[in-house]
């Protein structure tokens, strides 16, 4: 990821430079040049971009002192004072998109960064594009890896396991993995990463069950797992990452409910669970997730009622539910969801009468409720009606009709209701009891069958 153009520098970091510029005037404890890297590590630097990079054909010509203030070098490497010696050392390296130094399409993973001893932050972003390679890490030399971020993404000739040395690299904060070809089950030493603040592993072919030592993970604010090929049940030890923000376990072939623990995580703002195969029932205290703002758990067999506490998320602005035996009527509580932007709750078995209050959703910009067993008068007035225009789905609901005063030139999927059984009633009594309307349908019904039967015989 290419970094933003930094801000402007304050006064003091000129200060600073000034004296880097000036050292002379400093008490200078050791012998190397100012702004000069030590030479083992410089030639593992070349060594690592000859290897990555034909963007020059001899990197050390091009470059000789890549880290030294004021002379030139490449988008791409970030270089820092060392704290406890006066050299620079390459703290940064971005390979793969422009601006940063193109890989060559033989290039394979450059295992030698990890002999760079300060290097912080490594990327590789649509890299590894034709020469299978692996992720490997060496098993000697690690103690003091100061890797806080390795990010490998979008690389397709990536493939084979993520090796078990990762566990090894004890300063990492951010590990991508994602859009890889990685392979074979998560090793269970990456969850002795206590550090880790984000985690994305997604889009690989990844194996295996979720360890229940995922808890240990105290520090994570993102996991996403999702689009692998990990099975068994979600473990209830998750709901120990408080911090959690965001959780995507999409795509993969989870089964099992959702643990009741997940109510303890305070932070989660966005859960996403779809294509799964989670089981009901869905943990009470999923209304605690007072934080959350984004709930997708489409196409699982849930199968149950929907349940009322969605409508205690007030923050939600996404839930999406469709495809996943849902049954029952649409409980009135999701009229206070007033940030809602999308419902989906399509493809399922919902039944009874659209909630009048769903109308009053001032925020909502895509409803779908097609492919239900809905039934009534659609509570929608016209305003509501042409504001969401073509995001309005109430196809597939053989019961449903709309109201023909409200109904002018819109498209939603629903037949107008017929004026004598409905309209006429809506607009003059539009609070009328189920039972009212019960009695008057079942009054048409008896009088048509007695006229048929009269006209049959
Ligand atoms: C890359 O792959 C090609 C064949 O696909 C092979 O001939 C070549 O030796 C490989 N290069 C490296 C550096 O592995
Ligand atoms: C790790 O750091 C310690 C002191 O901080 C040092 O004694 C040791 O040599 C270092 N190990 C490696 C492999 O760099
Ligand atoms: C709804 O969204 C607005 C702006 O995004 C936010 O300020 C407000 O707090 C939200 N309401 C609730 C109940 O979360
Ligand atoms: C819809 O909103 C109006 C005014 O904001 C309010 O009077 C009415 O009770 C609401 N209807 C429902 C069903 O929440
Ligand atoms: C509603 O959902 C159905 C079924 O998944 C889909 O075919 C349709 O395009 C959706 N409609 C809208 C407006 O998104
Ligand atoms: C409206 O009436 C017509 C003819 O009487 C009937 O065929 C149709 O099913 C009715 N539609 C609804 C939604 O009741
Ligand atoms: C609806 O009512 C109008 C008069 O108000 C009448 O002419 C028409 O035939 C009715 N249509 C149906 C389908 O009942």
């Amino acid at each position: 990821m290419p970094s933003p153009l930094p801000p402007p520098p304050p006064p003091l970091f000129l200060l600073s430079l000034l004296l880097m510029f000036f050292p002379t005037t400093l008490p200078q404890p050791t012998n190397p040049q100012p702004g000069t890297m030590p030479e083992s590590e410089l030639d593992t630097l070349f060594r690592i971009m000859d290897s990555m990079s034909f963007d020059q054909e001899d990197w050390r010509s091009s470059y000789p002192n890549p880290c030294s203030p004021g002379s030139s070098s490449w988008p791409g490497i970030e270089c820092k004072p060392g704290d406890e010696d006066s050299y620079m050392h390459v703290s940064r390296l971005d390979f793969g998109t422009p601006p940063n130094p193109s890989c060559k399409k033989t290039a394979t993973f450059p295992h030698l960064i990890f002999s760079l001893p300060f290097l912080q932050s490594a990327f590789f972003f649509d890299c590894f594009t034709e020469n299978k390679t692996t992720l490997t890490v060496p098993t000697t030399g690690l103690m003091n890896s100061s890797l806080q971020q390795l990010s490998l993404r979008s690389n397709p000739a990536l493939a084979g396991p993520i090796p078990p040395q990762i566990s090894l690299l004890k300063s990492l904060q951010v590990l991508t993995l994602s859009q890889n070809r990685l392979s074979g089950d998560i090793p269970s030493g990456l969850f002795s990463l206590t550090s880790l603040m984000h985690l994305d592993l997604s889009y690989n072919s990844l194996t295996g069950t979720l360890p229940a030592r995922l808890g240990n993970l105290k520090n994570l604010i993102g996991l996403d797992l999702s689009y692998n090929l990990l099975s068994g049940v979600i473990p209830s030890m998750i709901g120990q990452l408080g911090l959690l923000q965001k959780l995507d376990l999409s795509s993969n072939s989870l089964t099992g409910p959702i643990p009741e623990s997940v109510e303890n995580l305070g932070s989660l703002f966005f859960l996403a669970l779809s294509n799964n195969g989670l089981t009901g029932k869905l943990p009470l205290g999923i209304s605690k997730l007072q934080s959350l703002e984004y709930f997708i758990m489409e196409s699982n067999p849930v199968n149950m009622p929907l349940p009322i506490g969605f409508g205690s998320l007030a923050r939600l602005q996404e839930l999406r539910l469709s495809n996943s035996g849902y049954s029952g009527p649409i409980p009135p509580s999701f009229s206070r969801l007033t940030n809602l932007s999308t419902l989906s709750l399509q493809n399922n078995q919902l039944t009874g009468k659209i909630p009048v209050g769903l109308g009053n959703l001032s925020h909502i910009y895509h409803l779908n409720l097609s492919k239900n067993s809905l039934s009534g008068v659609v509570p929608f007035d016209a305003g509501f009606l042409s504001r969401l225009g073509k995001n309005l789905d109430l196809s597939g609901n053989p019961g449903l009709c709309l109201n023909p005063n409200e109904a002018y030139n819109v498209k939603v999927g629903v037949n107008l209701c017929n004026n004598s059984s409905s309209s006429s009633l809506i607009s003059q009594a539009p609070s009328s009891t189920p039972n009212q309307m019960i009695i008057i349908f079942l009054l048409q019904a008896i009088s048509s069958w007695i006229l048929s039967w009269i006209t049959m015989s």
